[in-house]
């Protein structure tokens, strides 16, 4: 049993816990993912580790209550219990195996998208305290759904907010930000890294191409049990089949076929897209 030390509504069903899990956190590196059950008979949820602090032992999620399983866990309070919170698993981001002397000769460019701003935070926390230099395109809604602002500009060199709306920052898509930072203001960057949706992932990799900049997108929001079992994770990558829990979640974003990943996701929503898929693994 795992204690709930922290809990905060960061925006409307979007919610940040600090949980009591010190041999995860001793092991845990960016990239990496958990898999979380509120309850003995709980389903069991992939969420990416947000934080996590080796010396308290406490590690950070953030999750957005889409179902039943992730509105049980929102349901707990600070004092309650998770019922498993098991992890590190997923391979770390490609970043922590680099030479730090490397890194900061590099621009790194992170674009982020609504929830998928959690797992982007440890990665450029990373890198800030290696003294490497990233920028953060962040998409939003609107401000109202803007999450974990003052974290990120505190870890990241220059922190661009786009909203759908326009009620915050530039108004419109990240790909339009990040093309005007290029094209209109100068900019260069020898990498991106975009997590957030799959809609978005396509066309920010897609984008890149078009701009010379290698890419690594992390394929999250397609896991659905995190263990290899279920098959909702598959995906094809220059070709080859792999699954995004146990070969990923990192991606080279210009290999990635998106297009059928996305017709998977959707499929795994219903019923007989389920049944279809666990057929074929
Ligand atoms: Fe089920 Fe990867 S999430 S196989």
């Amino acid at each position: 049993m795992y204690l709930i030390t922290k809990k905060e509504e960061l925006t409307e069903n979007i919610y940040w816990m600090d949980v009591c899990a010190p041999r995860v956190a001793k092991s845990a590196k960016p990239g990496q993912f958990l898999i979380v059950k509120a309850g003995e008979k709980g389903e069991r949820i992939p969420l990416t580790i947000c934080d996590y602090d080796k010396e308290q032992g406490t590690v950070s999620i953030v999750f957005q209550t889409l179902g039943d399983s992730t509105k049980k866990i929102a349901a707990l309070n600070e004092g309650e219990y998770l019922h498993d919170f098991v992890g590190p698993l997923g391979n770390p981001s490609e970043l922590v195996f680099e030479d730090p002397e490397e890194l900061r000769k590099k621009k790194i460019l992170f674009v982020a998208g609504g929830v998928g701003t959690a797992p982007v935070y440890p990665q450029i926390k990373f890198l800030h305290d290696l003294g490497v230099d990233v920028d953060v395109v962040l998409g939003t809604k609107s401000k109202t759904t803007l999450i974990l602002e003052d974290k990120m500009k505190g870890a990241c060199t220059n922190l661009y907010v786009c909203t759908d709306d326009g009620s915050y920052g530039f108004k419109g898509m990240v790909t339009d930000r990040v093309k005007a930072l290029v094209e209109n203001e100068g900019k260069t960057y020898d990498l991106c890294v975009a997590i957030g949706p799959m809609i978005m992932m396509k066309f920010v990799s897609k984008l890149t191409k078009e701009l010379g900049i290698h890419t690594i997108v992390s394929l999250n929001p397609i896991m659905v049990d995190g263990t290899g079992m279920c098959g909702a994770c598959r995906v094809t990558i220059d070709g080859k089949v792999k699954f995004a829990c146990v070969d990923g979640p990192e991606f080279d974003g210009h290999l990635i076929d998106f297009d059928e990943a996305m017709r998977r996701q959707a499929m795994y929503k219903t019923v007989e897209g389920k049944k279809a898929i666990l057929q074929e693994n």
